[in-house]
Order: structure tokens, then sequence, then C-alpha cells
């Protein structure tokens, strides 16, 4: 893309009403807009880190056998009521009538609406078990939206919801949605934790939370120093009140997390009042046994900032990354530079490289403000100099380290340079 017809309204001041550091750059770097509280706009730039974020999320989902459905939006009350979730979820719950006084939500989760459509559709044994996941807008009416798109009131999730006929098989979804949260977090580039955690309002057996590792994180786990045991602090006070590590008995630490995922073994939970029930092999009725698995996608993006950022801005792992490259022509005006830097551009492009080209009219401190601000992993600056010499001269945002290659060789030494800048994101 080129830099000079995008939308990418950039800021030059900190927004005063932003409170933490996700929601300063997402504004900054014009990846956002509040529309009203916790109700943003995903500008072009957000809704690509968006997007490639739920990319990673789909295809890990797809491999673990799940399969993608979209539910809506406005849900009918009456299946609340099966659940008595109506009158237990309060005001988060943003309740309303339709033309013909009929109760509505708008949809914070989605385990009545699936379970009803599993009831009417599954008999059997034989049918079962069954792997649903949607990634959809949900609304909860947050008594305190705050931090951008870390906790608003309407926010993107994946959420996934296992039906199996026992026990056993639903630990086996269960277990296979851990596993694929784990290459999701993996090859999101994020530094993370799985903690066992408690089950809040949704209830059921046991969960595990997926927890980014930041400062500014909400949450307050404990970690093993040697072993990747971690615990939700209230979990695990006893282990805390000793400060070593049940599993290998090293020292526990207590750090901050961000919750970006959570898998719920939800057992019969939903399933027992909404009559979700199956013939078995001996043609007996049983009830079907459920987990349900949510990702916030919008929220990782936060995240993923809230982990990686300094004081020039944004620092995104190349695959969530608005751009994997920019590629910055620094002198408009001399015309050997523009034939290089289009020649280079064409070439990123064609192997699949996204790339951003800086052909504005701007100058060089301005362009090179701006790729660290919109976290561009990978840099590439022409100017007059480095093209005479027949050299490119490039950047590695989050190390900040700066080298150069020659221009005749220039395919093979930029795979071999972004090879080395992935492996600084360990992937
Ligand atoms: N208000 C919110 N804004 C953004 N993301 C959210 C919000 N609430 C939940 N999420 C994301 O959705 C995932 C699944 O939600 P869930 O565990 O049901 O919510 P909670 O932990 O708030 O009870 C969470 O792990 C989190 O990443
Ligand atoms: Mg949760
Ligand atoms: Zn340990």
């Amino acid at each position: 893309m080129r830099y000079s017809s995008s939308y990418i309204p950039t800021l030059k001041e900190s927004p005063a009403d932003a409170e933490v550091v996700s929601h300063k750059l997402l504004l900054r770097a014009g990846m956002v807009r509040q529309l009203t509280s916790g109700v943003y706009t995903y500008l072009p730039l957000g809704l690509k880190v968006i997007n490639k974020i739920a990319d990673v999320v789909r295809t890990e989902m797809n491999n673990a056998g799940f399969q993608e459905l979209l539910m809506p939006a406005v849900q009918p009350a009456d299946l609340w009521r099966e659940t008595g979730r109506w009158e237990h979820y309060g005001k988060e719950l943003l309740r309303f009538q339709d033309r013909n006084e009929r109760d509505c939500c708008l949809g914070p989760t989605h385990e009545e609406v699936i379970t009803n459509l599993v009831r009417g559709e599954v008999r059997s044994y034989r049918q079962l078990p069954v792997r649903l996941y949607q990634i959809q807008t949900k609304f909860r009416d947050e008594i305190r939206p705050r931090f951008g798109l870390m906790r608003g009131r309407e926010f993107i999730m994946k959420d996934g919801y296992s039906f199996d006929a026992d026990m056993a098989g639903a630990e086996k979804s269960y277990r296979s949605m851990y596993d694929a949260y784990m290459k999701i977090f993996c090859r999101l580039g994020l530094k993370f934790r799985a903690v066992e955690a408690d089950n809040g309002s949704i209830g059921g057996k046991f969960s595990h939370e997926f927890m980014v590792l930041a400062d500014t994180g909400e949450d307050t786990i404990v970690v093993c120093s040697h072993c990747d045991y971690a615990a939700n602090v209230e979990v695990a006070q006893s282990a805390v009140s000793d400060a070593t590590c049940p599993r290998c008995k090293n020292t526990l630490a207590l750090t901050r997390g961000i919750e970006v995922g959570h898998v719920f073994m939800l057992d019969k939970k939903y399933s027992e009042p909404m009559r979700a029930i199956f013939l078995d092999e001996d043609g007996k009725e049983r009830v079907m046994v459920m987990g349900c698995y949510g990702i916030g996608v919008s929220r990782v993006a936060a995240a993923a900032l809230e982990q990686n950022h300094d004081e020039n801005g944004c620092i995104f792992p190349p695959q969530i990354a608005p751009f994997e490259c920019a590629l910055l022509n620094l002198d408009l005006r001399n015309t050997s530079v523009n034939e290089k830097t289009e020649e280079i551009y064409a070439l990123l492009q064609k192997s699949g490289v996204d790339v951003l080209l800086d052909d504005r009219e701007e100058r060089p401190g301005s362009k090179f403000k701006d790729a660290d601000l919109l976290g561009i992993p990978m840099q590439l600056m022409l100017g007059g100099r480095s093209v005479a010499r027949g050299v490119v001269e490039c950047k590695d945002r989050r190390s900040g380290e700066r080298s150069e290659f020659g221009l005749e060789n220039f395919a093979a030494d930029f795979s071999k340079w972004a090879a080395t800048v992935r492996d600084g994101w360990s992937l």
C-alpha cells in the first residue's frame, strides 16, 4: 500500500483521555476511534491488525477440528429465561424490546443460542462430538468500560463450543482447545501463561485463563521462576503463602497479566436446563456435556501493545503488525531513488510481503517517526546517498538494530534479514 493514498490519521500528541499505553498508541497510530463510551470504530490499520489476529485464531481452530459458523447478535430473552440467566446476568446484559414488545438482548456470549441450535439437530451419539466456533461482535454493558480495546462494551470475540456424549469426550475437546490456544498465542508472538482459574459467572467444572504478561495487566497471577506453573492468586492462595511452586518447589513470583483467552469445562450447566439430549448406544436419553472457549480478539491487539512498545510507539509482532515492512523513500526528487524504491516495492509485493511504501511529500524525520509509531517490524530506507552506494539501510523496529545490504542481491539478503527479525520474536 502507498502511504500517500492511505487513510492513516496519526496524532502528534498523546490523547488526554487515554489512560493506558495501548489505548494511547491505538489512537495515536490512527487505528481506532471512540464512537461512544466503550464502543470503537476500527480504522483501516486497526482492522488489519484485528484481521491478522483473527486469521491465526481461525487457522488453529480449524486445525483443531472446530467449524466456523456465525450466530446473530440479537437474542430472544426466552432462551435466557430457560437457563435462568435473564434474571442472573445483571446489567451487563443490554436488554430491549422489539416492536412486538418481545424482550431481547444483545449477545454478550452465545451458550444459549448454540445450545438451542444443537438440541434441535442432534439426536444420536453418532452425531457427537459437535465442535463449532464463531468470530463475532459481542456487547457487554460493562459498568466501567475503560482502557480502550482492553475493556470495551462492544468487542470482537472468538467463541467456541463443544458438545460431547460424556465427560471423557468433553475432556478431549477441552484439551484440544487448550493445546490450540497454546499454539495461537505462540504464533501471535506473545509472552503468556496458561493459568488455572476460578470459574466466574459462566460456572461449570474447571477452567484455564490465558494471560498475556504485562505490568499493566488487571489480573495478578503467580508464576514459577523455573517451570511453567502459573495460577490465579485466588486459586493459589495456599501456594502463595509459602511462596513455593506446588509442582517443582522453586520460588513463586507475583506478576501481572491480561486475560486474553478462557477455556471452560461447562459440564451440563446449559445442556441440562435447556434439555440438549441425545440417545446413547442403548437408546437411552442422555444430556450432552459442553465446553466453551473464548478469545478476546480485539483485546489481544491491545494486550500485544501493553507488552510491546517504547517511547516511540507501537512494536508489533510481525504476524499481526499493520504492515510487516515499511519502505521509506527519503528523496522523492531523486530519480534513481524513485526507480529503486519502486523496484523493491514491486518485488516485495510479488513475494507476498505486506509492505507500506512511504511515498509522501514529508521530511525523512517524519517518515522515520511514523514507521516507528505504527510499529512496523521491518523498515527499509532508501535515500540519495545509500542508493548511490548501491545499498539499502534497514532497521529492526524492536531491537533498534540497523544494518545495510547490497541492492544487487536484494531478494536473498532481505529474506535472510527478515528471518533474523522473526527469530528475535522466536517465531
Ligand atoms: N469487555 C471486554 N472487552 C474486550 N474483551 C473482552 C471483554 N470481556 C471479555 N473479553 C475477552 O473475551 C474473553 C472471553 O470472555 P469471558 O471469559 O467470558 O469474560 P470475563 O472473563 O470478562 O468473564 C476474555 O478472555 C477476554 O479476552
Ligand atoms: Mg474470563
Ligand atoms: Zn515450578
